[in-house]
């Protein structure tokens, strides 16, 4: 696991954006695994900028998100799915038919949970997954106590995730209180794994993933032992960082 420390959220979204690119570039089928919240807005926004100056492109890449609310349509202004295509999709050339997110209003949720994990076998396999971290130190909405094994399934969410997330809805009574989420040990699967954190609020939850011991507690501390992860922080999330990290990878990651 490699920790990359950049000085800004700007920094850090090129620095994001490129590492993608150079992956697509590499892979024009690039599986990509992708996340939503505020954090890797600023990635989507440069992805978007590279394409139109074309110098990346879309059209045999697949995605699939981590997760998504139980009981928002597609159309609700919250769900993930207008998440994403409000602010990625609809700017790319991505075929429609090649991204997918958890069906949070399907009938069956728990045969939904598996087919979306036999989508994702079908397609080879997650290329790279990038990450936001929650300030509890969850990864898609894998929270404290999940297990490090887990797959695609509902959870619960903590109550630290509902008042966080609440500032995207009128009152916090209206945040869904489940989602499904890919489980750990789908994440864990992923070739490459990019986790994005900016902010102060993010820095306990950074240090206790890549400082402190592995625990299901702090459910991102497990891409500690992925062979291919990269921690990718700016200056306020580094900032409880005990030890000497560098502003650029020690090696290509590709
Ligand atoms: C949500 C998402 C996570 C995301 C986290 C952090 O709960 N399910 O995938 O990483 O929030 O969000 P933000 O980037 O807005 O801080």
């Amino acid at each position: 696991m490699e920790v990359i420390i950049k000085e800004n959220y700007e920094e850090l979204s090129k620095f994001a954006a490129q590492f993608i690119t150079d992956q697509i570039n590499n892979k024009p089928d690039t599986v990509l695994g992708l996340a939503t919240g505020s954090t890797p807005l600023g990635t989507y926004k440069e992805l978007i900028n590279l394409h139109k100056e074309n110098k990346v492109d879309f059209s045999q890449v697949a995605s699939f998100n981590l997760d998504e609310y139980v009981g928002l349509p597609k159309e609700h202004s919250q769900s993930y799915y207008y998440f994403m295509n409000e602010n990625f999709f609809k700017h790319i050339n991505i075929k429609p038919e090649n991204w997918y997110l958890p069906d949070g209003m399907a009938k069956d949720i728990p045969q939904s949970c598996e087919e979306y994990e036999k989508k994702i076998k079908e397609y080879g396999g997650i290329d790279i997954q990038i990450l936001g971290i929650g300030g509890n130190g969850h990864i898609a909405f894998n929270e404290p106590g999940s297990s490090l094994a887990s797959r695609t399934r509902v959870k619960t969410l903590d109550e630290k995730t509902i008042s966080d997330n609440s500032r995207f809805f009128d009152s916090i009574d209206e945040v869904p209180r489940y989602a499904i989420t890919m489980g750990i040990g789908t994440i864990m699967e992923a070739k490459i794994i990019i986790l994005l954190a900016n902010g102060e609020n993010k820095a306990d939850a950074i240090v206790k993933t890549a400082e402190g011991p592995i625990t299901s507690m702090v459910p991102a501390s497990i891409v500690q032992l992925h062979p291919r992860a990269t921690i990718i922080v700016d200056k306020a999330a580094a900032s409880k960082l005990t030890r000497e990290y560098s502003s650029e990878p020690a090696k290509l990651n590709l």
